[in-house]
C-alpha cells in the first residue's frame, strides 16, 4: 500500500491551476479534435484551454493552429464551436492567409501603419501534428516531440484505429463540478467498473479473481491477431517501482473481454473487427478513448476550466460504413445518449468526490493495484514543483 502522491489542495487550488497551465498545458501535445471534423475546406474548430482560444482551420486542404484572436485588437477569428468560414476577422474585416499570415486590411490608410509595423502583423501559430485521424496541438514555443509524450506502440494504435473511423461523429460538451485530474485518474482506474457501472457495463466485462478485469483474447480481432497490424504492439504494463517515471509511461492502452450482443446496426458497418473486446487507450493528460467490439468509438477529453470546474468534450462515432450507406445520425444520437447515460454515472461520482475534498486534510490510501495513478501523481509533482518521489 502507499500513500496517494498528490494532496487535495492539488486538486482545489488556484496555484496548483496555473502552474499546471504553464508546466502541463502549457507545454504537451493537446488533442484538439478528428480529422473527420475538418474536412472540408475553410471548414474550422475552435477550442478553450483554460483561457486559450484556439483555432483550428482547414485552409485549402491544410490544417492550421493558431491563437484564436486577430492581430488587431484581439477578436476571435472564428467565434462558433465549429463551421466553415474564411479566416476573416468579425470586428473590422482584417483577413488572414492559411498559414496565419496577414492578407488584407479594409480601409488600410485609415491605419496608417509603416512598413515594420505591418511585417509583424500575423496570428501566432501554434504546433499541429496529426496521427491518423487525431489532432494534436502544442502551444509551447519550444514543442517536444510527441513521442517524447507518446510511446509508438500508443501512436500506433491510434493510426491503424483510425482507418476504422466513420467520418460521421456526434460531438458535444458541457461543464463538470471537479477537477480535470480527477476524470483522468477515472478513466485508470478498472476498479471502479464493476461498482459505478453495475447496472449498465459493467456485467459485460468478466472479473478474475481476485478481481481484475480479465482481458480479451487477440484472436477474434484481426487487429491485434496473428498477421494483424497490430500484433506485436505491446499493452502497458507498470514500469517497475521505484524507477524514474517517464511522460510516455501515463498513456497506456489494453484490450478487455466485454460480452458480445448482436446489434441492430452490424449489418451496416464495413466489418466490426473485434468481436471479443473493447479496447481502452487512455491518453495523458485529459484524453479517454476506446472502442467496443470495433462497432462504436468513444473519445472524452477533460480540460480544466478553473480548479473546481472541467469542460466535458465527448464523442461519438461507429466504425465506418458499406459502401452506399447513407449518414445515420439517429444512430448516433441513440449511442450518444447511452454513452451520456454511462458519464453521468461517473460524473455524479465525481462531483461527490471533489465536494470532500474542498476540506479533505489528506487523501486516503492505495493498494498495489493503484500504481498507475501514483505514477501520474509522481510525474506531476516533479513536472510542476521539481520534487522527485521513490
Ligand atoms: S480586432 Fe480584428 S479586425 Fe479589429
Ligand atoms: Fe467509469
Amino acid at each position: 500500500m502507499a500513500k496517494p502522491v498528490l494532496a487535495p489542495e492539488c486538486y482545489t487550488q488556484q496555484r496548483w491551476f496555473e502552474l499546471e497551465q504553464e508546466k502541463i498545458f502549457g507545454e504537451l501535445w493537446l488533442f484538439v479534435g478528428l480529422k473527420t471534423q475538418l474536412m472540408e475546406p475553410d471548414s474550422f474548430i475552435t477550442r478553450d484551454f483554460s483561457g486559450v482560444p484556439v483555432l483550428v482551420q482547414n485552409t485549402d486542404g491544410e490544417l492550421y493552429a493558431f491563437r484564436n484572436a486577430c492581430a488587431h485588437r484581439g477578436m476571435p477569428i472564428q467565434t462558433e464551436v465549429s463551421g466553415k468560414r474564411r479566416m476573416t476577422c468579425p470586428y473590422h474585416g482584417w483577413s488572414y492567409r492559411g498559414n496565419g499570415e496577414l492578407r488584407g486590411i479594409p480601409n488600410p490608410k485609415i491605419y496608417n501603419f509603416c512598413d515594420a509595423e505591418k511585417a509583424g502583423l500575423r496570428l501566432q501559430a501554434y504546433a499541429l501534428q496529426t496521427v491518423g485521424q487525431f489532432i494534436f496541438i502544442n502551444m509551447s514555443a519550444t514543442p517536444m516531440a510527441l513521442t517524447e509524450q507518446y510511446k509508438p506502440d500508443v501512436l500506433k494504435v491510434l493510426e491503424v484505429l483510425s482507418e476504422h473511423f466513420s467520418p460521421y461523429a456526434s460531438y458535444t460538451h458541457f461543464t463538470t463540478d471537479y477537477n480535470w485530474k480527477l476524470n483522468f485518474e477515472n478513466v485508470v482506474d478498472w476498479n471502479h467498473v464493476k461498482f459505478v457501472h453495475e447496472r449498465s457495463f459493467g456485467p459485460s466485462m468478466e472479473y478474475l479473481d481476485p478481481g481484475y478485469i480479465a482481458s480479451a483474447p487477440r484472436e477474434g480481432t484481426f487487429l491485434f491477431g496473428e498477421g494483424g497490424p497490430l500484433e506485436h504492439v505491446q499493452f502497458s504494463q507498470d514500469p517497475p517501482p521505484g524507477e524514474e517515471v517517464d511522460l510516455t509511461d501515463l498513456s497506456r492502452f489494453g484490450r478487455a473481454y466485454f460480452a458480445h450482443a448482436s446489434r441492430w446496426f452490424l449489418p451496416m458497418l464495413e466489418n466490426a473487427f473485434d468481436v471479443t473486446g473493447s479496447l481502452t487507450c487512455s491518453l495523458y493528460p485529459n484524453v479517454n478513448f476506446g472502442c467496443i467490439h470495433g462497432e462504436q468509438f468513444y473519445l472524452q477529453q477533460f480540460v480544466p476550466i478553473s480548479p473546481g470546474q472541467t469542460e466535458y468534450h465527448s464523442w461519438m462515432f461507429t466504425a465506418r460504413f458499406k459502401p452506399g450507406v447513407p449518414p445515420q445520425p439517429q444512430l448516433l444520437w441513440a449511442l450518444h445518449h447511452g454513452e451520456k447515460s454511462v458519464l453521468e454515472e461517473d460524473i455524479q461520482l465525481l462531483d461527490a468526490l471533489q465536494r470532500g475534498l474542498w476540506s479533505a486534510p489528506s487523501i486516503g490510501i492505495m493498494g498495489a493495484h493503484e500504481g498507475p495513478l501514483n505514477l501520474i501523481g509522481r510525474w506531476y509533482l516533479k513536472q510542476l514543483t521539481g520534487e522527485t518521489l521513490a
